[in-house]
């Protein structure tokens, strides 16, 4: 995907369209072999649609701290109708990610922020349903801007085919841009690790964290997550082979990372910033390397400073942040590593897929309260 088609998708249009609510049995699914998925498994609200049309998120409010029902409206429009060049796409999975509290606000950020009014914007994989455009035809799989809606129409330019022979949500998880590339880039183009160094990642249980964890140790590294939970320091060291858990919550960080790093910190890919980050920076050695990934310990917060930015100049640090849409030129090579990592048992993941467009806010919540198990979408 292109940094150009990342503000080229045209999103769908508004209308109406009758509907019901039933309530429908709890569901699971067992777990894959090498990732394992973690589906809605309580009785959920669906809407059963009676005519064709189109259900979207409008972004009402700009939030203030968490994101409330009353930020986003859920409305109902009619199907738009396609010119020549374009696609009309229905989504199957829709992508929840920390960005979209970035996205919902008007703070300086890496692209446009989403207007007040506007469609919630979202990655996603859909099937084309109608295409005026050569090279996609009824049936096809692609990823692309989406948005939080059941259809979408763009130019077909703009969007990628998805690859027939990887199942479409782990292409919104470990093969995706926004996850696989992500922590392929931080962690080998920026921390670099060495065989023997100590690299420590924050929200590693994540699908980020947790791959980018998987492919420091690849290095050789030794490897340090930081979580918010038992379960997940469990998965961590019992299945995906870290070599220690500090739990931010109920640990002495500072004591414990002394305890699990005694020769001191080489790489941090940081997801969080915040008080993990500000005692990481007491703890490393001389020209160490920071990704600075993400900050979702400050996104539902007003924007507050970082307490040891001085040891950047002590340790002699360097601090890279990054943009995964900036790095497709690595997207082949992070391709080949991946698939390979997971075909190995080397690289383990997890997909917490949830039910249903209506429950987005719900969903989208997860990511800052923690309660997400992996890389998290919506089946629409
Ligand atoms: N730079 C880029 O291009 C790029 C691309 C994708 C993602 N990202 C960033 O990467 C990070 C991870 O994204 P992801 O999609 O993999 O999400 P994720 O880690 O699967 O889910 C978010 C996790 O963050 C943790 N968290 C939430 N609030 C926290 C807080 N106040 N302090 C510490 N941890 C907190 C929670 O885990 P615990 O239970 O462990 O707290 C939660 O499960 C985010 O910061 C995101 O913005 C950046």
């Amino acid at each position: 995907m292109s940094a150009l088609m990342m503000h080229s998708f045209k999103l769908g249009l508004s209308g109406s369209r009758q509907h019901s609510t039933v309530r429908t049995a709890p569901r699971c699914l067992p777990a894959r072999s090498r990732g394992s998925v973690r589906r809605s498994c309580r009785s959920t609200t669906r809407h059963v649609v009676t005519m064709s049309a189109n259900r979207q998120w409008i972004l009402r409010n700009r939030p203030d701290g968490d994101i409330k029902k009353t930020d986003l409206e859920l409305v109902e429009t009619p199907i738009p109708a396609i010119e020549d060049g374009q696609v009309l796409c229905k989504n199957m999975y829709i992508s929840i990610d920390p960005t979209h509290r970035i996205w919902m606000s008007d703070a300086p950020q890496y692209m446009p922020c989403v207007e007040l009014g506007e469609i919630m914007r979202a990655v996603s994989i859909a099937v084309v349903e109608d295409s005026k455009f050569d090279g996609l035809a009824k049936g096809d799989i692609v990823s692309g801007i989406g948005g939080c809606q059941d259809y979408f129409v763009a130019d077909g330019a703009t969007l990628n085919k998805a690859d027939p022979s990887l199942p479409p949500p782990e292409q919104l998880g470990p093969y995706s841009m926004i996850i696989g590339l992500t922590a392929f880039y931080g962690t080998t183009k920026i921390c670099a690790p060495k065989a023997g160094e100590t690299f420590v990642v924050s929200g590693a249980a994540g699908a980020v964290g947790s791959m980018a964890g998987q492919l420091a140790k690849m290095a050789g590294a030794r490897v340090i997550g930081t979580v918010g939970s038992q379960e997940k320091a469990d998965w961590l060291t019992k299945e995906l082979g870290f070599d220690g858990v500090i739990n931010y919550k109920t640990d002495d960080v500072a004591a414990k990372l002394k305890e699990l790093a005694p020769d001191g910190v080489d790489c941090y890919f940081d997801n969080t910033a915040g008080p993990v980050l500000e005692e990481v920076l007491l703890q490393f050695n001389n020209n160490g390397r920071i990704a600075l990934c993400g900050l979702i310990n400050q996104y539902n917060t007003d924007k507050i400073g970082v307490k040891n930015y001085d040891m950047i100049l002590m340790r002699r640090l360097t601090v890279q942040g990054f943009i995964c849409i900036d790095q497709l030129a690595s997207m082949g090579e992070m391709l080949e590593v991946v698939k390979k990592g997971i075909a190995d048992g080397k690289i383990k993941y997890k997909l917490d897929i949830q039910k249903g467009l209506e429950s987005y806010i719900d969903v989208v919540n997860m990511l800052y309260n923690g309660s997400n198990q992996g890389k998290l979408m919506i089946e629409v």
